[in-house]
């Protein structure tokens, strides 16, 4: 997508050819900053950090990880330390094992003095399957937007609302739940977004509403509590998420206040979507309540704000009672019955096992083949 004009994509590789550039996510929105990084470690950090966030992201990040891993050495070792060391970063999104798992099984077959030069087309490709991955799920999602811009009979824009964000910024390109409001929006389809703020780290009002704006998408960002409120109103006619990981199942774990979300959605009928890539179907796991990893943050990330204030500095201020203790829990798992369906590169799949069975029938969970 666009920043003023010119196209980026969330990371690329610097002019040098080796090192690697991600917007840093935690600067947005009020200073769009290019951040450089060259070994390993940086690249943990700057996903542990959350500089680069957002599931299909957090996976083409590692897989550069790994390049630079074996740019130092590519020996057996450093490869099995830097997998270990990178998916150690963040536990939900299984995109980060999935790229770990794509990058190291393609390595470890090769010959040593190989295996820099692999690492890089390899993480290449991933960036690349990515962007088409996205814009597939952008088609397939539109069709969803065309139907009910119809039904509307231009007297009204569209509603939309969305939850963290699941835009450009969190993957290569495009976005997942964004990418179909982005296609709608360019195919002359009067469509507003309402922008879950996403607390505490706040990806909607900062990293969507920006994303948005940037790209001439009507929208207005409320506080998390309010989307109940709006759809008792009739005025959602459709919600699109992202998501971290699916089970082979079809529950989706995503962004914390997700499954409230779906609650009142489907307490008033309002279509509740998830799209998603390919690699966020977790096909080992069957029971998202108990098998998924949900991270839990440092309490600051509750207990304290941070913004501009009106003399243009970056200030963190306290806004929890002194002393009170505060929990961090970062995502949950809505269940497969509060989600109207799945939007995927392949088209749009009933949140069920044969649902995703059907569009994606050369998948057999290891561990459930016969259930
Ligand atoms: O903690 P984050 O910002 O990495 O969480 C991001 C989300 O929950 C997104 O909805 C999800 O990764 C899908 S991104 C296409």
């Amino acid at each position: 997508m666009k920043v003023d004009g010119v196209h980026y994509r969330s990371i690329r590789l610097a002019a040098d050819g080796w090192s690697v550039e991600v917007i840093d996510q935690t600067k947005l929105p009020h200073d769009f900053v290019i951040a450089r990084l060259t070994t390993p470690d940086e690249i943990a950090v700057a996903i542990r950090t959350m500089q680069v966030r957002g599931a299909p992201l957090i996976g083409a990040t590692a897989a550069y990880g790994v390049c630079l891993a074996m740019r130092e050495d590519p020996s057996d070792r450093v490869l099995d330390h830097a997998y270990e060391m990178l998916l150690a970063t963040r536990p939900t999104a299984v995109n980060l094992r999935w790229a770990l798992d794509d990058m190291r099984g393609a390595l470890r077959p090769l010959a040593p003095r190989e295996r820099a030069a692999a690492a890089y087309r390899r993480a290449a490709r991933i960036c690349d399957d990515d962007v088409a991955i996205n814009r597939a799920i952008g088609d397939n999602g539109l069709k969803l937007i065309r139907d009910l811009a119809a039904r509307a009979k231009g007297d009204r824009p569209v509603n939309i609302l969305t939850h963290c964000n699941a835009g450009w910024l969190a993957t290569v390109d495009w976005g997942t739940a964004l990418a179909p409001i982005y296609l709608a929006h360019d195919a002359g389809i009067p469509l507003h977004v309402w922008v879950d703020e996403t607390r505490p780290r706040n990806q909607g009002a900062a990293l969507t509403a920006w994303e948005l704006g940037r790209h001439g998408v009507p929208h207005t960002v409320i506080v998390d509590n309010v989307g109940g409120h709006l759809m008792q109103h009739g005025m959602v006619d459709l919600c699109i998420v992202g998501t971290d990981r699916v089970t082979a199942a079809g529950d989706v774990c995503n962004k914390i206040g997700t499954y409230l979300k779906a609650l009142a959605a489907h307490d008033n009928r309002v279509p509740f979507y998830v799209a998603l890539p390919s690699p966020t179907i977790d096909w080992t796991v069957a029971d998202g309540l108990r098998e998924i990893p949900i991270e839990q943050r440092e309490s600051a990330e509750v207990t304290r704000v941070t913004g501009r204030t009106a003399s243009g500095e970056t200030a963190t201020v306290e806004i929890a009672a002194p002393g009170s203790p505060a929990a961090n829990y970062a995502f949950d798992v809505t269940p497969a019955r509060l989600i109207t369906g799945l939007i995927t590169d392949r088209g749009i799949a009933a949140a069920s096992r044969e649902g995703l069975r059907r569009l994606y029938p050369e998948q057999v969970s290891p561990r459930r083949s016969v259930v």
